[in-house]
Order: structure tokens, then C-alpha cells, then sequence
């Protein structure tokens, strides 16, 4: 039987450790979380195709793992994606996927290796988390879109039960930009837990 790692996945402490997390689940991460009925990715898509003028326009899934967020987001009607991610082994099942135009392997130690307005609109879902990507990606994601781009991302129970992660949604919203959803619903239901997704639009 394959090790189960969603047990693990919120106690990770560092970025290696992260890193070496997602590369040892990358081959069972798709079975173990649809068996957990994850659902986030399904209605993020959703919400910011409904919020999106023009699908066609790149969009970058940050936080890509093996590409399932991607193949909802095509399904919702995004055209044209790029992922990104710090694992190589999840980069290699997203690889096996039709989901992308470019992948981009992470280097956490250095800066995100896009200009501002690459993208017109950036996902990050069940990345921005305890046990993976900290609150400040809130931050650097929304400085890379240009004026009138969407970011969509995900906070799980956890992350909104710390007020660092808080702190980060407040900071968008008291920079001025625009939030287009907010709706809190399952998450992996198995598990019992939930998460809220966000769309804003950028000042
Ligand atoms: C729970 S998976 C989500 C993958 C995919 N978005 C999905 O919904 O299935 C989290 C992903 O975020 C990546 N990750 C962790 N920390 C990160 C960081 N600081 N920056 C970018 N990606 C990170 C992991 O390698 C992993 O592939």
C-alpha cells in the first residue's frame, strides 16, 4: 500500500523539508486527495473564470503539484496555462499532463523567475498554507499582475486559524485591491476540512 501523506503535510517546518515532501508523494498525491474528495481547486476555477474578461490571456497556476488545479482551471475555460513549483517530482506528473503551455521549476531561494504582467492572472490553491507557501506569497503574487489582473488563491482551516495568513488578506484589502469572491465550502471532506477561496482583482 503507498504511504499516505496528508497526515504529514501540515507539519512541515522548512522549505527543503516541503520540497521533499511533494517529491516522495508526488506519484500517489492525485489518488490519495481524490479519495479525500478534494474540492477546492474545482470551485476556485469556477470563481475566476466567472471574474475573468478574457480566458485566453496566460494564467499562471503557482503551487501547479501534479496539475490537477490546472485541469480544472481548463475546464472552467483558461486556455493558455503555465505552472510553477519548487517539487521535481510533482513538475514531472504535471509534465505527463496536456494541462500546459510552459513549466517552471522554483528555486525558493531565489526571486519568482517572471516579470511583472507575464501573467494577467496568477492561482496559487492549497499552496499559501501551513506546511507550505508562507503568507508573504500573498504579497509578491499580486506585485507580478498588472492593474486590473486577478489573483485566486486558498486558505484551508488551518491557514485561517493563523493570523499571519489573516494578516496577508488584510493587506490586500487595505492596499485597495478589489475582492471579487470570497465564499468559504469544502475543501477535502473526507477529513472534515474546509477552506475559503479568494479572488481579487488588482488595483
Ligand atoms: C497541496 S499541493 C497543491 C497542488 C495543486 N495546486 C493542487 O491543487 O492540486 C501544494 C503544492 O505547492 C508547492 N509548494 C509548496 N511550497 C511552495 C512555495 N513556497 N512556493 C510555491 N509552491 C510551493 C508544493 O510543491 C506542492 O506541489
Amino acid at each position: 500500500m503507498a504511504d499516505k501523506f496528508l497526515d504529514k503535510v501540515y507539519g512541515t517546518t522548512d522549505a527543503g523539508a516541503t520540497r521533499k515532501l511533494y517529491d516522495d508523494w508526488s506519484e500517489s498525491y492525485d489518488i490519495e486527495i481524490a479519495e479525500n474528495g478534494y474540492q477546492t481547486p474545482a470551485r476556485l476555477a469556477r470563481a475566476m473564470a466567472q471574474n475573468c474578461r478574457d480566458l485566453n490571456q496566460p494564467l499562471l497556476d503557482y503551487g501547479c503539484g501534479t496539475g490537477l488545479s490546472a485541469g480544472q482551471l481548463q475546464t472552467a475555460g483558461f486556455s493558455t496555462i503555465d505552472g510553477a513549483d519548487p517539487s521535481a517530482g510533482m513538475l514531472a506528473q504535471a509534465r505527463k499532463t496536456r494541462h500546459f503551455r510552459n513549466l517552471i521549476k522554483l528555486d525558493l531561494s531565489q526571486p519568482l523567475p517572471f516579470d511583472t504582467g507575464d501573467y494577467h492572472a496568477i492561482t496559487a490553491i492549497g499552496v499559501i498554507s501551513t506546511g507550505a507557501g508562507p503568507a508573504s506569497l500573498m504579497d509578491t503574487l499580486m506585485d507580478k499582475l498588472p492593474s486590473g489582473g486577478l489573483f485566486g488563491f486558498s486558505l484551508n482551516d488551518h491557514a485561517l486559524e493563523d493570523a499571519e495568513y489573516l494578516a496577508g488578506v488584510a493587506r490586500l484589502q487595505d492596499a485597495g485591491h478589489l475582492a471579487r469572491a470570497k465564499e468559504y465550502g469544502e475543501h477535502l471532506p473526507k477529513l472534515g476540512l474546509k477552506s475559503m477561496i479568494y479572488v481579487f482583482e488588482k488595483k
